[in-house]
C-alpha cells in the first residue's frame, strides 16, 4: 500500500512550521534565504488585488494544506472554504480555526525535535473560515463560485491536472481572481508524465507550464501579473527544499 505522504506526522510538522514559523523558527543561521520564508502568507498578500473585491467576498483555496493561506485570506474575505485532500493536515487547520494556536515538534536532527507552536494573527476573524477535506478533482456539487480562488503548489500534485485547470472557469465568478502558484515540479508519482502540463519536449519543441496554462485560460481569463515566489521548507535544521514557485493572477472575464 502507498502511503500519501500528506498524511504523515513528518509532513504535518514540516507544513506546520512551513505555514506559521517565523525566520527564527525556520533557520536556526545568521545567513540563509529569509526572504523565502512565509510562502503561504505572500500567496495571499503579494498576489492579490485586494481593490478588486466586493465588499462581502467568497474565497477558496484549494489544496489549503494546514490553512495559513486560507486565514490570509479571511483578511479580505468573508467567507473562505479551505479544501485538501489530507486528514491529517484538515484535522491540524480545523483545530487552529478552533483554538488559534497548535503545538507541534519541529524535527531538528535525526529523533531530536524542539517544541513549537503555530499561531493564527489574533487580528484575523477565524470564524470566517471553513476547512474540509475533499478532492480537488472531485469538488461537492454544493461548492458554488468564488472572487477568489487559490490553487498554491498543488498543480503538480494531483493526477489530472488539466481537468482542474478547466474547472477554474466554472469555480471563480466573472471579475474574481484565480491565483495559481506552481513550482512546476512534475514527477510521476503524483501525475502520470502524459498530463503534465510543461517539462517535456514534443517533436522538437519544448513546453512549459506556464504557456500551457495561458493556452487553456486566456478565452476565460485576463492575466493580471505574474511574480517569482521563493519558498523554503525544512526538512531538518540541516536541510532544506529552496524553491521559487511561478505565480500568475488572472481575472475571471
Ligand atoms: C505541495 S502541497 C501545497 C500546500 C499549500 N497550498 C501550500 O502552498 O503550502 C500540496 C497540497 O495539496 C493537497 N492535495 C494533493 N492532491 C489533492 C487533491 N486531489 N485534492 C485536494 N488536495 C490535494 C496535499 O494534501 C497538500 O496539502
Amino acid at each position: 500500500m502507498t502511503v500519501n505522504v500528506y498524511e504523515t506526522d513528518r509532513a504535518l510538522s514540516e507544513y506546520l512550521l512551513f505555514h506559521y514559523g517565523e525566520a527564527s523558527d525556520v533557520l536556526p543561521f545568521d545567513f540563509g534565504p529569509r526572504d523565502a520564508v512565509g510562502f503561504p502568507a505572500r500567496c495571499v498578500n503579494v498576489c492579490l488585488d485586494t481593490s478588486l473585491l466586493p465588499a462581502k467576498a467568497r474565497a477558496l483555496d484549494l489544496g489549503c494544506a494546514v490553512g495559513r493561506a486560507s486565514f490570509e485570506l479571511a483578511r479580505y474575505c468573508t467567507e473562505v472554504v479551505g479544501i485538501d485532500y489530507s486528514q491529517h493536515f484538515i484535522r491540524a487547520a480545523a483545530q487552529l480555526k478552533k483554538m488559534g494556536r497548535l503545538g507541534f515538534d519541529r524535527i531538528d536532527e535525526g529523533l531530536l525535535t524542539s517544541r513549537c507552536v503555530a499561531e493564527v494573527a489574533p487580528d484575523i476573524d477565524r470564524m470566517r473560515v471553513h476547512f474540509e477535506v475533499g478532492d480537488a478533482m472531485r469538488l461537492r456539487s454544493t461548492l458554488g463560485n468564488f472572487d477568489v480562488v487559490l490553487a498554491a503548489n498543488l498543480l503538480c500534485r494531483v493526477e489530472e491536472p488539466l481537468k482542474l485547470v478547466l474547472k477554474f472557469p466554472e469555480l471563480v465568478r466573472p471579475g474574481g481572481q484565480l491565483v495559481i502558484t506552481t513550482p512546476c515540479t512534475w514527477t510521476r508519482e503524483f501525475t502520470p508524465s502524459a498530463n503534465w502540463l510543461g517539462g517535456y519536449e514534443r517533436d522538437g519543441r519544448r513546453f512549459d507550464t506556464f504557456e500551457t496554462l495561458n493556452k487553456f485560460l486566456a478565452s476565460d481569463f485576463t492575466l493580471l501579473r505574474t511574480r517569482d515566489l521563493p519558498f523554503l521548507l525544512r526538512e531538518h535544521a540541516r536541510k532544506y527544499q529552496w524553491c521559487v514557485a511561478q505565480a500568475s493572477v488572472w481575472q475571471r472575464k
